[in-house]
């Protein structure tokens, strides 16, 4: 089979096609004929060899993959042929892959494979940031960064759903347009205006109440100073490559948290209480009141260019290889 291999840490040009013997399926596991697979930051921060823990060249990377059920191990009782996603602990980026049978979910009619592979990492990492503790509730104001990125198109829709007031901030106008469309209530240019002055200004010196910050640096420092007394700020990653510190002194003082999502070891920690969004997410997806933003497609020739685009801010929503 063709696989995306990274070779060794680096630039995108560190992913080159490979032939890999094709895997099997172990007990409790099942070899997918893959269509989609999700590309997300952190594959890129493997790939330059900066993710915490991450796996050492020579690897495959990838942990979403939408296709078909090609083979099953001993105790899977899955037809051949089933349309499912998984999440895996890497190798998505390939023609096969094999995964374990309670990391699937079935694709529900109507859904492409390109958003499927779009929906298990950015919908769980949003509904768990929002919702699954010290949660977001109707009325709050919540501030979205990278609105219009693959977590943030996810985040950006579900507080909308659940009657929050959104703000959101990108780069471009082109992303706005799109945040705005998906339900943010103040877009802010972050190129031409300070967010935290903006914030300030529209919410009167309040503040919001949630902020989910993937970007760290300067503005998770910023977000902390946008938070209203009793607001929370949740961590899920750092795209800037600068990890933030968390001043104690000034969380005690202005009652403010500081809470950490890392989907991959929620997983692993408490199954049932991350992944229990599923089904409602799954149906309001087919219902219509959400979408699995695909910004852009590519095969596997074009993994390096797929990685270069999301890293250098080009893409919007989901960025997908179909192998
Ligand atoms: N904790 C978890 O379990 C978990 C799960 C999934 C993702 N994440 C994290 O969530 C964040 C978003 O992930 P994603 O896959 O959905 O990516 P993404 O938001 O689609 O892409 C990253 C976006 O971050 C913004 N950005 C700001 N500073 C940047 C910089 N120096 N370099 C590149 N981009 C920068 C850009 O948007 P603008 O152009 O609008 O600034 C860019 O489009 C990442 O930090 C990722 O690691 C965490």
């Amino acid at each position: 089979m063709r696989a995306i291999e990274v070779t060794e840490y680096g630039d995108a040009d560190a992913l080159s096609v490979v032939d890999r013997e094709a895997p099997s399926p172990g007990e409790g596991a099942v070899r997918i004929t893959v269509e989609a697979a999700g590309i997300n930051f952190a594959d890129v921060q493997m790939r330059r060899g900066h993710y915490p823990g991450g796996p050492e060249p020579p690897f495959v990377p990838g942990m979403e993959a939408a296709g078909t059920v090609a083979e099953t191990g001993e105790g899977v009782d899955l037809p051949e042929g089933q349309r499912v996603v998984a999440m895996t602990t890497g190798d998505s980026y390939a023609e096969e892959v094999v995964a374990p049978a309670d990391s699937l979910f079935p694709i529900p009619e109507g859904m492409s494979f390109a958003e499927a592979a779009g929906f298990p990492v950015q919908f769980l990492t949003a509904h768990n940031s929002l919702f699954g503790w010290d949660g977001l509730e109707e009325g709050e104001r919540v501030l979205v960064h990278a609105a219009a990125g693959g977590v943030g198109t996810a985040a950006v829709q579900l507080a909308a759903h659940e009657g929050t007031e959104v703000f959101g901030t990108a780069s471009t106008a082109e992303k706005l347009d799109l945040a705005e469309r998906l339900g943010v209530d103040h877009p802010i240019n972050y190129t031409e205006e300070d967010f935290g002055e903006r914030v300030d200004e529209i919410t009167d010196g309040a503040g919001v109440d949630l902020v989910l910050d993937g970007v760290g640096g300067n503005v998770f420092d910023d977000s902390l100073d946008a938070l209203a007394h009793f607001g929370r700020l949740v961590t899920i990653g750092v795209a800037s490559g600068d990890p933030p510190a968390a001043p104690a002194t000034k969380l005690l003082m202005e009652n403010k948290r500081v809470i950490g999502f890392h989907l991959g070891n929620a997983v692993r920690h408490d199954p049932g209480r991350v992944l229990g969004a599923v089904p409602e997410l799954t149906e309001l997806l087919t219902e219509g009141d959400l979408e699995v933003v695909v910004g852009e497609t590519f095969d596997l020739d074009g993994a390096a260019e797929a990685h270069a685009h999301l890293e250098g801010r080009g893409s919007v929503g989901k960025v997908v290889l179909e192998p």
